[in-house]
């Protein structure tokens, strides 16, 4: 009896299995080709771990630009190449432009209050306008100058007194701008407790979101797990997490509300947006999205400037002759302004190389489709995740002939070549998605990159005589840094020095 019932189970489970793979082998003659994955489960044990971009690329070389794999029947498409992501998530962004919902870090910690993780709708929409109104535009911008290049002297002037605390220096400078523009908050000490406490926050953001941070991601009904229960660790984790999110969406805010009361506060994000005798429902979005600033803007503006220092260590003559051009057009009797932009056309020229060479978010923040889709004849059902793979797009040699060679020429116009695709178009995403911060990213950038080649002179330090090579190597996650590298910064001239104390002097915190 308990042998017929054994064969039973046995015969029943073999059953189900055919009927999973026939199931699957049907959704995959739809679904664009991609790597097989097992029943039910999908391609869950081939994914890789870490880098994920450069095992995507590897697929896109066997199965095309436009390739897909399930996720415990969850059906994900990776785009590989710009006219790809440009054919479904620009031309057709009224369904590609949803988020997929993150269990633990969205839901549990508390980030799907914020414009990355927000599902596409009505309080997206109202986000969308307020970024667009105070960072959407250079015009819009153009208010914020002065707090920004004082900002960047104070930058250059820590530098110069310690030339060891580079990417300490990076994130004083890129913590304090985006505390100004959201909250009018003015950062006095290197040591400022709301940057502190904004930072950890932030940090903790990329940990969540780094796919494959948690199993209940996988299995969203464990989020239910009482945190109590022994082996939920994880989850004591994430409410504390919760709470540094919520601190780091109240205190600056508050501050700032304080300051409207009575009447001191500076011109800010959150003073140009919140109306006097706002309901609470308002208050909620604006505050949420003031953290956003913070959250999706600072470490993205740290990694790139990050890379802008490793680019010149490692490239002298792009250096060289970035410099000859900021020596040509703004002289050597003032530092460079944010209204030189037009001019410094290799300095413009060279930031977007920067940006394409060591892609900040390799992989984006993913789409969700929202209505069924037929792309070059693959069906593509409600509900698909779609990961656009910006690292790989950035190295296409159609696009990019040489696509690791660091060369601002390419973005040029010269005799024998017209210039290479716009970066600017990919590095920032797609569709109605595309990065709100990408005028103030780009502003930022140059105003550090402008300053410091008027400067300083940048190069692999030389200890005991040798020269000490960088790894070159990034960090895997959401937003990719390089790995923290020795850089030698040294003042080009007396004059230089002397240009900067100047300016210091000039500037009132
Ligand atoms: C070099 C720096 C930056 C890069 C490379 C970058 C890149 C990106 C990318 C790839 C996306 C996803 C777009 C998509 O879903 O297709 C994104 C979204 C976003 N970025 Fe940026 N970003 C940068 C700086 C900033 C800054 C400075 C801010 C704000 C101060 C910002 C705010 C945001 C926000 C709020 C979103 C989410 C938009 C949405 O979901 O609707 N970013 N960014």
């Amino acid at each position: 009896m308990v042998l017929i019932g054994f064969v039973d189970a046995l015969a029943v489970a073999l059953l189900m299995c055919i009927l999973a793979r026939f199931v699957a082998g049907r959704r995959r003659k739809h679904l664009p080709p991609g790597p097989s994955g097992w029943p039910l489960i999908g391609n869950v044990l081939g994914m890789p771990t870490s880098h994920e971009w450069q095992t995507f690329a590897k697929w896109g070389e066997k199965w095309g630009d436009v390739i897909s794999i399930t996720l415990l029947g969850q059906p994900v498409v990776i785009l590989n190449s710009s006219h790809a992501a440009v054919d479904m998530l620009d031309k057709k962004s009224a369904i590609y432009s949803d988020r997929p919902t993150f269990p633990v870090c969205g839901q549990v910690i508390g980030y799907d209050r914020t414009l990355v993780l927000l599902h596409y709708g009505p309080v997206w929409r109202e986000t969308r306008r307020l970024f667009s109104k105070t960072i959407g535009t250079r015009d819009s911008l153009m208010h914020l100058s002065d707090r920004l290049e004082r900002g960047g002297h104070r930058f250059l002037t820590r530098l110069m007194a310690q030339p060891e605390t580079l990417f300490q220096q990076v994130r004083g400078f890129t913590g304090a701008s985006i505390l100004s523009i959201a909250y009018g908050y003015n950062v006095e000490r290197e040591d400022d407790e709301l940057i502190r406490l904004v930072d950890k926050a932030v940090e903790e953001f990329s940990l969540a979101s780094a796919p494959g941070a948690y199993f209940a991601d996988a299995l969203p009904i464990l989020i239910r797990v009482p945190a109590w229960l022994p082996g939920a660790g994880w989850k004591r984790r994430a409410l504390a997490w919760r709470r540094d999110l919520e601190a780091m969406c109240d205190l600056p805010f508050n501050h700032t509300k304080q300051q409207m009361k009575t009447g001191k506060a500076s011109p800010s994000f959150v003073s140009m947006n919140l109306i006097p005798d706002t309901d609470s429902g308002r208050e909620f979005l604006v505050k949420s999205a003031a953290a956003s600033l913070y959250s999706a803007g600072a470490d993205t503006t740290v990694s790139a400037i990050c890379s802008f220092f490793l680019a010149m260590m490692c490239f002298p003559g792009a250096q060289k002759k970035a410099q000859a051009e900021i020596d040509r057009v703004v002289g050597n009797d003032r530092l460079p302004r944010l209204n030189d932009r037009d001019e410094l056309h290799y300095v413009r020229a060279l930031i977007w190389e920067v940006l394409r060479w060591q892609p900040i978010g390799p992989l984006g923040v993913p789409h969700r489709l929202t209505e069924d889709d037929t792309h070059a004849g693959y069906f593509l059902p409600k509900g698909t995740i779609v990961i656009a793979n910006i690292w790989r797009m950035l190295r296409d040699p159609s696009r990019y002939p040489n696509p690791e060679v660091f060369n601002p020429d390419r973005f040029l116009p010269s005799n024998d070549a017209e210039p290479e695709y716009d970066p600017r178009h990919i590095v920032f995403g797609f569709g109605r998605r595309v990065c709100p911060g990408s005028q103030l990213a780009e502003t930022s950038l140059f105003l550090i990159c402008a300053l410091s080649l008027a400067v300083f002179d940048i190069a692999k330090p030389i200890v005991d005589g040798n020269v000490v090579e960088p790894s070159l190597e990034y960090t895997t996650g959401t937003i990719s840094h390089p790995v923290p590298f020795e850089c030698s910064v040294k003042p080009r001239s007396a004059k230089a020095s002397a240009l900067v104390a100047a300016a210091m002097s000039d500037s009132v915190f």
